[in-house]
Formats: structure tokens, sequence, C-alpha cells
């Protein structure tokens, strides 16, 4: 079932919490709401799923105005972060619940159960009562019991956050092959994670302060974000943000950072309404800088290490680079066992991964579509 929302606004007090949300979502597709927390994620599941009233805009599901369709006729099911088992029931009974009280025949229960139980790898746990089951069973019970009425969308509340970091590793692959495994259904999941978000969704939406900023694919979101939040959101470690200028000589413009210059040329179309002097952002990839071997052509920068934290396979170098700015870099852990603390190091910059911003508005400035060579 598709999922359109138009201009919903939601307010509780002083706070607006929906600032006039639009978004398509295709039936079947796996889509993310990623955010930080208090940007609106549970407001905008809660109001399409109807158990909030919007103050304004409208949801459709299925081509259908739901504003009057109350919550248990909306085919829709939601998975809350803090999911409630019944404690004194079994998988089996909590994962029924649902049917019994729809009036489904015993027969139909059983099968239905079973079904659900199987895809979620949860039939060895049907006789056991919640206190039990692991963590990630416990997950798999609640989102089965939204699953057993076969909803035709299913909107996931930050499922994984009270999951330890093996276990969500883990659930994450289990929520992909149950997305292909359920077909047509259209998931909407919200998370403050962007591993989550770029891992699972097909395409994301970055919300902040009750406004979508970004709607887009994982690859997109990271390497042509439209402002400086959604490139600080995406990526880790986050991205390195440095104030630089753009200036003009002689021979073209330049953009001047503290610590390096770079040719503005790929920007040309995207600076031209900007005058010399004036301030921007620009974006490194901590993936995007490395040690360079010889000299650095291109773009480079001498700088002091001064924090290395090995991960396993990369390692993260905090650099202070010439003019005192503060870099991170991430190294395969090959590249990186002979630097140590208070090396001096040159570094080489990838300038294709560099995005630059407005320095006000943070607004993505994109570089020109590449012209083909000759
Ligand atoms: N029932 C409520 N009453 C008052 N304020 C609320 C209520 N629900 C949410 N809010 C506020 O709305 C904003 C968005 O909240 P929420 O949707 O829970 O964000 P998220 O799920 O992204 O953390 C927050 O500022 C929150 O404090
Ligand atoms: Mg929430």
């Amino acid at each position: 079932m598709d999922l359109a929302v138009s201009d919903l606004r939601k307010r509780f007090g002083a706070v607006e919490a929906l600032q006039g949300i639009t978004l398509e979502v295709q039936s079947g597709e796996f889509f993310a709401i990623l955010g930080p927390s208090g940007a609106g994620k549970t407001t905008l599941l809660r109001t399409i799923a109807g158990i909030e009233r919007p103050d304004g805009g409208r949801v459709m599901l299925g081509g259908r105005n739901v504003a009057d369709v109350p919550v248990r006729d909306r085919n829709t099911a939601m998975v809350f972060q803090t999911f409630a088992l019944y404690p004194h029931l079994s998988t089996f009974d909590n994962l029924a619940y649902p049917l019994r009280e729809a009036r489904v025949p015993a027969a139909e229960v059983k099968r239905r159960v079973g079904e659900v139980a199987e895809m979620l790898r949860l039939t060895h746990t049907l006789a056991r009562k919640p206190a039990t089951l692991s963590g990630g069973e416990q997950q798999r019970c609640a989102i089965g019991r939204a699953l057993v009425r076969r909803p035709q969308l299913l909107l996931l509340d930050e499922p994984l956050t009270n999951l330890d970091a093996k276990l969500r590793h883990d659930t994450r692959a289990e929520f992909k092959r149950l997305h292909r495994e359920l077909g047509s259904t259209t998931i909407v999941y919200a998370t403050p994670d962007q591993l989550e978000a770029l891992s699972m969704g097909s395409r994301v939406g970055v919300l902040r302060q009750g406004r979508i900023v970004q709607v887009d694919a994982p690859a997109t979101l990271y390497t042509k974000p439209d402002d400086a939040f959604v490139a600080s959101l995406v990526g880790d470690p986050p991205i390195n943000l440095v104030p630089g200028t753009l200036h003009e000589d002689g021979g073209g413009r330049r953009i001047e950072l503290d610590f390096m210059g770079l040719d503005a040329q790929p920007w040309r179309k995207a600076l031209a309404a900007f005058s010399a002097g004036t301030r921007l952002r620009v974006g490194l990839r901590p993936q995007a800088i490395w040690p360079a071997a010889g000299e650095t052509q291109g773009a480079g920068f001498g700088a002091r290490v001064f924090l290395t934290e090995p991960l396993g396979d990369v390692t993260i170098l905090d650099v202070m680079a010439h003019g005192d700015t503060r870099l991170r870099m991430v190294l395969p852990q090959e590249q990186a066992w002979q630097i140590a603390v208070d090396d001096t190091i040159e570094c080489a910059v990838d300038v294709d991964q560099i995005c630059l911003f407005a320095e006000e508005s943070g607004v993505a400035l994109h570089r020109d579509r590449a012209e083909t060579a000759g």
C-alpha cells in the first residue's frame, strides 16, 4: 500500500512537532526516517497510524484520505520503541492476541501464528513466556504481533534502540530479509541512527525539527547532502566541517581554508552568485583524507597527530592541521600502524569528495555537472 503525506502539521502547546511534512512512500518500499531525538519521528508515525490527529494536512493510504478512518481500519501496524509484551502470556499467545481480538477462528489463528513465528525465527520460543526470551527474541515477538494481522503498512519506531550492538547488527540483516519475504508490505522505519537508516532504507527522509530536509537514496545523502545538517548526520565518523573563504585572484577563484587552498572551478556555477570574501563551510569526509606518500597532487596539508583510536579494521586519527584546525581521518589499519601521536604527517585530500555549503544557511553548493572532457 502506498503512503502519501502532505503538509502534515501537529502542535503540542508551544512545540510544533510537525511543521508541514510532505512525503510519498511507494508500495512495498523500505523507507527510513532519520532524525535526532525530538525531530518528530514518533509524532509522524503516530499521526500516520491514526493514533494522533493532525492539526493540518492529510494522510493518504492506498490513494485514500484516511482522516476519518480509525486506527484499526487503516491496515497499518506500529511497533513502538518501548514495546511491551504481555508477561504472563507465552510467545504463541502474545502473537495470537491481536487475531483473537479480531475474532479470527482458532484454526486460522494457529496457522498464522505458526507462519509469523517461522518468518521471525521464533518457533522454538512459542511455548515460553517473554521473560525467558533474549532481547532480540522479545523484539521479534513484538514485531510478530504487529505482522500477524498482515498490515499493508508497517511503522517501526526505533525498533533496535534498546538492543545491544551485536544484536543490532544481526537484526538489521533480519529486517532486510523480512522485508523481502513480506513482499508488498510497505515499511516506514524511524531511527536516530544513520547506519540503520542508510543500510536498510531504499530511500531515507531526513527529519529536522519537524521538517523533512532531504529525501534521497542512501548513497546520494552521503555524496550529495543538501545541507550541512544532513552532511553531519550521515557518515561515521562525522564529516569535518571547516570554514573557508572565497578568493579571487587573477587566474580564477579559489577557496582558502586555514590550512590549504582549493581551486573553486568545480563549483563555478554554484558560486557564480557569490562575491569574493564570501564565507563558506567546507566538508571533508574523514574517509577522504589520507597520509600522502610523496608530494600531494591537488589538495593537501601538513598536520600533527594528537590522537589515534584503533578500532580493529580501521583507525581514527585526530590531527591538528596548520592553523589549528582539528580534523578527523579514517585509515585502514595497515596504513595507520606506523603513525604515532605527535608525528607530523603530510595529508592528501580527495577533492572529488569535498562538499561545500553556504556559511549562514548551511545550504549545499553542489559542484557543477562534470563537463565532458576534451
Ligand atoms: N504528547 C506530547 N506532548 C507535548 N510535547 C510532545 C508530545 N509528543 C511529542 N512532543 C514534542 O514534540 C517534539 C517531537 O517529539 P517526537 O515526535 O517524540 O520526536 P522523536 O520521536 O523524533 O524523538 C519534541 O519536542 C517533543 O518534546
Ligand atoms: Mg521517538
